[in-house]
């Protein structure tokens, strides 16, 4: 079904609303045909001339990123559940929902259904944090495994495999047809932020003079990030003592992307384990790389390359790894009315 088609469905108040919470971004779409990404992250003024500068309490998304020199950053994501650390976390978490609700166009009157990704083995207590300030700000919610939401995006509800390269996690999760289980699904806490750690640690053993930070170290991996052979070296310009320096990174790089990639087979192979094994052959012509890690060149052929004792594997590369989280759950609430809810996750509002 085509995603105009889709957003002709449902009655004329009800606003359907696809949430995809990341620890780095956020992704919306909903049935007025709202598309949007935006960093998870509040930033709130240092002091009163930041809030002369600003205008406001407080601003959400690259906004707040761009103006940080005079603001306070909260992201208020971890590893994809909401921290609960402290009081301000949790507020900070309630501006993003609340921004990315918003965003969905809903007019007054409108009945707001929002369907929430979460990691794939996101723990009961982090469910229901999610749900608590869900229920503040819409009217029905529902939260659902994240990589779940992708292969539902993908119809690829039998016989495959996700696995979603996040920046907090990396969630692997098995189809069989139903709502995966928790021992069909895994999360991995070495994701793209573990990259940008090793990759700066790795910048700093070779060049220790160089000024570098995370937010530097991601930029750098976003730009160059690969695994397996290099197509060419990786030649950066850094900063010592404020002067420009060109280094050489190709090795730094190839390890530090290298470093998610025991524990994805690892666990993928676990999944493996628990399907039929007259299924596998299906399985592994079935397995997609999804999530923004995914364009990590090379990744797709490293991890068919290590998973090649099982067989011919065909690993293919999601093709709106921003958005599929958000698309698979703006589709689900669409096909699925909230009666059923309760069946694909927990679920806050009348069912
Ligand atoms: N071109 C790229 N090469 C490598 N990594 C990239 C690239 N573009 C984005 N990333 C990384 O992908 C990660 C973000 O992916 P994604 O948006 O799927 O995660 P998220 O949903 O915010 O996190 P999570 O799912 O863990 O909560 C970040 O670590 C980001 O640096
Ligand atoms: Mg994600």
């Amino acid at each position: 079904m085509s995603d105009d088609k889709l957003q002709q469905q449902g009655t004329d108040n009800q606003v359907i609303v696809g949430i995809d919470l990341g620890t780095s971004q956020t992704s919306v779409i909903s049935n007025r045909g709202l598309r949007r990404v935006f960093q998870s992250v509040v930033g709130y003024p240092k002091d009163v001339i930041g809030v002369r500068l600003l205008g406001a309490p407080f601003i959400v998304g690259e906004a707040a990123y761009e103006k940080r020199s005079f603001l306070e950053l909260r992201y208020p994501l971890q590893e994809g559940v909401i921290k609960e650390a402290n009081s301000k976390d949790l507020t900070a978490a309630r501006e993003v929902l609340k921004y990315a609700v918003a965003l969905a166009g809903a007019a007054p009157g409108d009945e707001i259904r929002a369907i929430i990704s979460v990691p794939a083995r996101a723990s009961a207590g982090d469910k229901s944090v999610v749900l608590q300030i869900a229920e503040e700000i819409v009217h029905v919610a529902v939260v659902v495994s994240q990589p779940f939401l992708v292969a539902y995006h993908y119809g690829k509800l039998y016989n495959s495999l996700v696995i979603d390269i996040g920046a907090g996690t990396v969630d692997v999760c098995a189809l069989k047809g139903m709502m995966p289980p928790p021992d069909d699904q895994i999360t991995l806490k070495k994701a793209g932020n573990y990259i940008d750690q090793r990759l700066m640690e790795g910048i700093l053993d070779r060049y220790p003079d160089v000024q570098i930070n995370l937010n530097i170290a991601r930029g750098i991996k976003e730009a160059h990030a690969f695994v397996g052979k290099p197509a060419a070296p990786v030649q950066v310009e850094l900063r010592s003592n404020g002067l420009p320096v060109l280094c050489d990174i190709t090795e730094e790089m190839r390890t530090a992307c290298e470093a998610i990639v025991p524990d994805i087979i690892e666990g993928v192979e676990a999944l493996l384990k628990r399907f039929q094994p007259d299924d596998l052959p299906k399985v592994l012509q079935n397995v997609i790389v999804a999530g923004c890690g995914c364009r990590i060149t090379g990744i797709s052929d490293l991890l068919a390359a290590k998973l090649r004792a099982y067989g011919d594997v065909k690993i293919a590369l999601a093709r709106d790894p921003e958005f599929d989280a958000a698309s698979g759950a703006l589709l689900m609430g669409q096909e699925l009315p909230p009666k059923f809810w309760d069946q694909i996750g927990e679920m806050i509002g009348e069912s």
